[in-house]
């Protein structure tokens, strides 16, 4: 069997990861491959019951420790049920966010958690995506982005603003962390330029 390609999609709220996942999957299958369309935190019947807990609510309805093992939870389960079965079947998995962003959300919360989250992701998860393509915007076309959507899961949108500044230059940080997999792609443009950047990224991999 082969291996299969994990992609994941990364960027701040608003910056258009959802789109460009989406359209991602749309041309690959378009092209004959065989791919999934999958999301964090979610993917899987028992993380998407997870997503709802951490998602709705008050910003401080959870500590940040306890955030950090809610994502982990439901990452794990939705390694197991979802991403490691179809990788194993040598499916295309595409992932709107994964570990990355725990790195950055969780990871500069409640002080910077970015050693207990490092741990448990090695403890509990041990899996990085092929690609991961950031999706980059500024804070404030993300946050507009973000706002004309609408959608109830807005507990971490009510961080506001200054934090999507931080989260940008975070995962720019990333980007260079894990220059191997990051593939950075200018998101302030129309979907389709971004959207045929993103497929000529992949397509280093697919080859
Ligand atoms: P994310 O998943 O990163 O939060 P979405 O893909 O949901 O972002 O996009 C947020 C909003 O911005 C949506 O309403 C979407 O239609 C819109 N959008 C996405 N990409 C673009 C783009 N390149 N130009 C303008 N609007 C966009
Ligand atoms: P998502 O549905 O991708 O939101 P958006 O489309 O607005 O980008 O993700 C929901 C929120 O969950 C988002 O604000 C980021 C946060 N999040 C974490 O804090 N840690 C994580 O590990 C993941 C996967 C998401």
């Amino acid at each position: 069997m082969s291996a299969g390609l994990f992609v994941s999609f990364e960027g701040i709220d608003g910056s258009g990861k959802s789109t460009q996942a989406r359209m991602l999957h749309d041309q690959l299958l378009s092209e004959g491959h065989d791919a999934i369309l999958t999301r964090e935190p979610g993917g899987s019947p028992g993380a998407e019951e997870i997503r709802a807990l951490v998602l709705n609510g008050a910003p401080d309805r959870w500590s940040p420790e306890t955030e950090l093992l809610l994502f982990t939870a439901a990452r794990r389960d939705h390694l197991e049920r979802t991403v490691r079965p179809a990788l194993a079947t040598g499916r295309i998995v595409i992932c709107d966010r994964f570990a990355d962003s725990t790195r950055m959300y969780q990871g500069l919360r409640g002080g910077g958690l970015r050693a207990q989250v490092d741990a448990l992701h090695d403890l509990m998860i041990g899996q990085e995506p092929d690609v991961t393509i950031l999706i980059d915007v500024d804070a404030d076309a993300g946050l507009a982005r973000a706002v004309a959507r609408g959608g109830g899961e807005d507990r971490f949108e009510a961080f506001g603003g200054g934090l999507q500044a931080q989260m940008r230059q975070g995962f720019l940080a990333l980007a260079q962390e894990f220059a191997d997999r990051f593939r950075v792609i200018d998101g302030a443009r129309d979907m389709d330029a971004v959207a045929a950047d993103v497929r000529a990224a992949v397509a280093e991999r697919l080859a």
